[in-house]
């Protein structure tokens, strides 16, 4: 859609919140951060509307949103976002990873849901935006980070069912420790086989709220099996595999080749594009296609599937143990974290964290 701002007159204002954290209490909670428990005390805001394109660029205090009760979201769930993380640097810096292709990808399931593109220069400028004002919310403490969530919804008031005209964006941050509660020890997967994620044509390549309300009742059949995370199978013939609630998977093969499914109904995972390629770098053989479900069973079964794990921005990369459904289990679920699964981690993490050198340049500073 059409933007009527050029990018250089995105000047953002600044409120300053009267009511911002007291630097003890903030230390308290950065020693624990835990997963999406706590907020920074701004907020980015833009506009666009239909006549006007993207305008008033604001950092303002964080808190409620004001929503007339007929906004489009509330009914037809006209959504998306974005998820990535900002890194404290050895220097002090911050710093975080690939954030142009959050920003494309955004554009991507804007295009999906009928919502306007937010120019690549805004998205940028707005978590630098709100890095000014919240850099201290950025921890140091080994594997944190302050999780940015940029998202975008239908606030137009009206109930005919069309692309809204009025929407905004907004950029909100949590700091972060690990995703699951166990750290990064191996988890347990849940097959799903009664509910599909997404299907053909529909919005499983998009970033939107809908494909995790889809995969809520299915994601608590999970944690009643006592596992972590659930898998779910293409919805037209429920053979094979796509992805988990909110982490892309990949299967190791014995001779190092690494697999990963290809389906237009997966989020494009910048964590594995990223894994797949420092995979690739280190002369792994990388294989984009469909992966039937007997394959993941039976490899692991007969050894040719030698470590499985997930990934994304999130979870980083968590090793899988072993995947249950309904009549058969595979893997052990105390089986130690595959030793490539970790060592790619270790390498992904050393980039993001400044511990050795960007040789890919995916690293964009937002503190300077
Ligand atoms: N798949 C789903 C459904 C997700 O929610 C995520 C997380 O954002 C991913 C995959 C991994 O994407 P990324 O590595 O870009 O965070
Ligand atoms: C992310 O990793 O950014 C996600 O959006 C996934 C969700 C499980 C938090």
């Amino acid at each position: 859609m059409k933007n009527l701002l050029a990018p250089s007159t995105l000047e953002f204002t600044h409120t300053k919140n009267p009511a911002a954290l007291a630097e003890m209490e903030r230390a308290e909670i950065l020693a624990d951060p835990g997963f999406g428990k706590h907020f920074t005390d701004h907020m980015v805001d833009i506009c666009w509307s239909a006549r006007g394109g993207w305008h008033r660029p604001r950092v303002q205090p964080y808190g409620p949103i004001a929503l007339d009760p007929a906004a489009a979201v509330l009914h037809y769930a006209q959504e998306i976002f974005e998820g990535l993380k900002a890194y404290r640097h050895p220097d002090g810096s911050i710093q975080s990873f690939r954030p142009e292709a959050n920003a494309r990808r955004m554009q991507r399931s804007a295009v999906r849901l009928a919502l306007p593109e937010l120019p690549t220069e805004y998205f940028i400028a707005s978590l630098r935006a709100l890095i000014a004002a919240d850099a201290d919310w950025v921890p140091d403490a080994p594997e944190t980070s302050l999780y940015i969530r940029p998202f975008m919804f239908a606030k137009e008031a009206f109930l005919g069912v069309r692309p809204a005209e009025k929407v905004n964006y907004y950029v909100i941050a949590s700091p972060a420790g690990a995703y699951f509660p166990g750290g990064v020890t191996p988890v347990s997967i849940w097959l799903s086989t009664d509910y599909s994620r997404a299907g053909r044509g529909g919005m499983g390549a998009a970033k939107t709220g809908g494909n995790y309300a889809a995969s809520l009742v299915a994601q608590a059949e999970a944690y009643d099996q006592g596992c972590a995370q659930v898998l779910f199978l293409d919805s037209e013939e429920g053979r094979y595999i796509e992805e988990l609630g909110g982490m892309n998977v990949v299967l190791v093969k014995k001779d190092g080749t690494l697999v990963t499914p290809e389906s237009s109904s997966i989020l494009e995972g910048i964590t594995l594009d990223s894994i797949l390629q420092l995979a690739q770098d280190r002369g792994h053989a990388v294989e984009r296609r469909r992966v039937s479900i007997d394959e993941w069973k039976d490899g692991v079964a007969s050894g040719d599937i030698t470590e499985v794990f997930a990934c994304g921005t999130a979870a980083v990369v968590t090793p899988i143990a072993l995947l249950k459904g309904r009549d058969f289990s595979v893997g052990d679920a105390d089986a130690p974290a595959g030793e490539l699964t970790m060592s790619l981690r270790q390498e992904l993490t050393d980039i993001q964290y400044g511990r050795v050198a960007d040789r890919h340049h995916w690293l964009t500073r937002l503190d300077a």
